[in-house]
């Protein structure tokens, strides 16, 4: 368990958690993106969080797979990998922030940007120079958010996804330097 402040707490994902986790998403994902998806979701959280996913990301040696805990209760899931690379920066030294997703009780209360306060001083700490993540341009909650957050534009891609709203394909690699 690792302590981020007085009621915030990260807790290790295991392997038998995986159905826990999906529930979780199904709970969280499906507010936030159904309006992305002819399905609301459906196919997304089913591949993302199957089983087979979950402990497939669980192996990867370099990514750190969290639930977070609010007053001692699970409201949400934080994943970064170290050493991944977006092609094209030329810094040595980077880290992705590939999940964080927070129940919709407990969104815009500021438990996000004390999670991404403590993953930059964790990496400017072991010397990473840079944090990137993807994020969707038409979800503008977290896109305001990594804004707000100091996130720079870098590039963008379109996903091909079939189930996906042609409006909503745009997708953004934003990133910060450390110091
Ligand atoms: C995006 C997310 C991680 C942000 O975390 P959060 O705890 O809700 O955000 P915080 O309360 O820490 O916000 C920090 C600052 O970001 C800005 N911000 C956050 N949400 C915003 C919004 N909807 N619109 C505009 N600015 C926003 C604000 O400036 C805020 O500070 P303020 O509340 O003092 O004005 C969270 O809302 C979430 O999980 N959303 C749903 C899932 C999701 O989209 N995840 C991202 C996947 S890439």
């Amino acid at each position: 368990m690792i302590k981020i402040s007085e009621n915030i707490q990260l807790k290790e994902v295991l392997s038998s958690d995986y159905e826990f986790l999906f529930r979780l998403m199904q709970e969280i994902y499906t507010p936030a993106y159904q309006h992305f998806w002819t399905d609301e979701g459906a196919w997304y959280i089913n591949s993302q969080y199957s089983k087979e996913n979950i402990l497939k990301e669980l192996l990867d040696k370099k990514a750190r797979y969290y639930f977070i805990l609010f007053k001692g209760k699970i409201i949400g899931n934080f994943r970064f990998i170290w050493d991944e690379k977006l092609e094209g920066l030329p810094e040595e030294k980077q880290v992705k922030l590939h999940r964080i997703y927070l129940h919709p009780k407990t969104q815009r209360s500021g438990i996000g940007k004390l999670l991404l306060a403590w993953l930059e001083e964790k990496a400017e700490q072991k010397g990473y120079q840079i944090i990137w993540l993807d994020a969707m341009n038409e979800q503008q909650n977290a896109f305001q958010f990594y804004k707000k957050l100091g996130y720079i534009y870098y590039s963008h891609t379109f996903l091909p996804f079939e189930l996906m709203h042609d409006s909503v394909r745009k997708m953004s690699q934003v990133y910060k330097v450390l110091h």
